[in-house]
């Protein structure tokens, strides 16, 4: 591959109303606001050295933009546009001054009709780490993953590890050996990007990274104090793949967040990816809790890159869209 992708870097998320998001993710959760105006919100996580690592777009209803990778040089957008137009996926540029505290940046529409974006430059700003002063709610640190439900994982999990460079850490066997689920990474982590057997393309959720598992568990107080215990949709727990612990929350406009904690080293390049069954209840909640419906019902639906209409949803390949665990 003549491109090196870093790490998952940003999500453009359309919200409808920015003052209530500013209250569930800032005084919630604890994000830093970089800056804000009448129709844009830019946060980061208090780790974070870039602008920012999620953007809420005031918009008539709720969408996803654009999930984006942070590559290595400029010269790798060159390369993935030239990868994706010799799919004869959809490509656009979005010059330099055409985003607010990004550099040139690619759009794409992926093989399962996601919009992705690629860009080397995000506007630098001051890293909060240490600043414990203004650490509240969750504490949120960084943007660790993505997670879609996609009609075709083999599809997309194919073309992610053979044309993009992703490795895969861990995966779910359905029957016949069929890829239900993959989790993809390029960073040393578990996964940049997570791919799950379901009606799609939609965006499940975007996980950010905690630095411990005490901040996950003091973010339910925290957000019930404030009255969004409908907000919290699953958890916490701890994942059977990726040892995570885990909490998923729904923000006000129904996009699913995971609080994430305690993944695990993967950049030997003779790591083995793990496999899971897909009846095994310990790969979801290592407990054996079953997760809601609505975690796997429901998900955000994303945008043409080139039209900004919502992409048509199309049924999965693999019929079952829920494990039957067994007992
Ligand atoms: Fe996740």
């Amino acid at each position: 591959m003549d491109f090196n992708i870093i790490r998952t870097g940003r999500a453009v998320l359309n919200v409808v109303d920015l003052d209530a998001s500013r209250d569930f993710y800032v005084n919630g959760l604890g994000f830093i606001e970089t800056e804000s105006d009448t129709n844009n919100l830019y946060l980061r996580g208090l780790e974070e050295h870039n602008h920012h690592s999620l953007h809420l777009k005031k918009a008539s209803a709720p969408s996803v933009e654009v999930i984006s990778y942070k590559v290595y040089a400029e010269q790798d957008l060159d390369a993935l546009s030239s990868l994706f137009a010799a799919k004869g996926l959809k490509t656009k540029w979005l010059e330099i001054g055409e985003q607010h505290a990004v550099g040139r940046a690619l759009r794409v529409q992926d093989i399962s009709g996601l919009p992705v974006e690629f860009y080397a430059h995000m506007d630098p700003v001051e890293r909060m780490l240490q600043r414990y002063d203004l650490y509240k709610g969750a504490k949120v640190q960084r943007i660790d993953h993505f997670n879609c439900m996609v009609p075709d994982v083999e599809k997309a999990y194919n073309f992610y590890i053979n044309e993009m460079g992703f490795a895969c850490s861990e995966y779910t066997a359905a029957e016949g050996e069929k890829i239900w689920a993959a989790w993809l990474h390029r960073k040393p982590s578990v996964h940049d990007v997570a791919f799950m057997n379901g009606v799609g393309p939609r965006l499940h959720h975007v996980g950010f990274w905690l630095s411990d598992q005490l901040s996950l568990i003091h973010a339910c107080d925290v957000l019930a104090s404030m009255g969004y215990t409908t907000s919290i949709e699953r958890g916490p727990g701890r994942h059977g793949i990726s040892n995570a612990f885990f909490l998923y929350l729904r923000d006000p406009d129904g996009h699913r967040i995971e609080l994430y904690n305690g993944d695990y080293l993967t950049c030997d390049p003779d790591f083995k990816p793990i496999r899971w069954d897909i009846n095994d209840p310990r790969r979801q909640t290592f407990w054996g809790h079953e997760a809601p419906d609505s975690w796997f019902n429901e998900a955000s639906v994303v945008q043409d890159v080139l039209t900004n209409k919502t992409i048509e949803l199309a049924e999965p390949t693999l019929k079952q869209h829920k494990p039957t665990f067994v007992t």
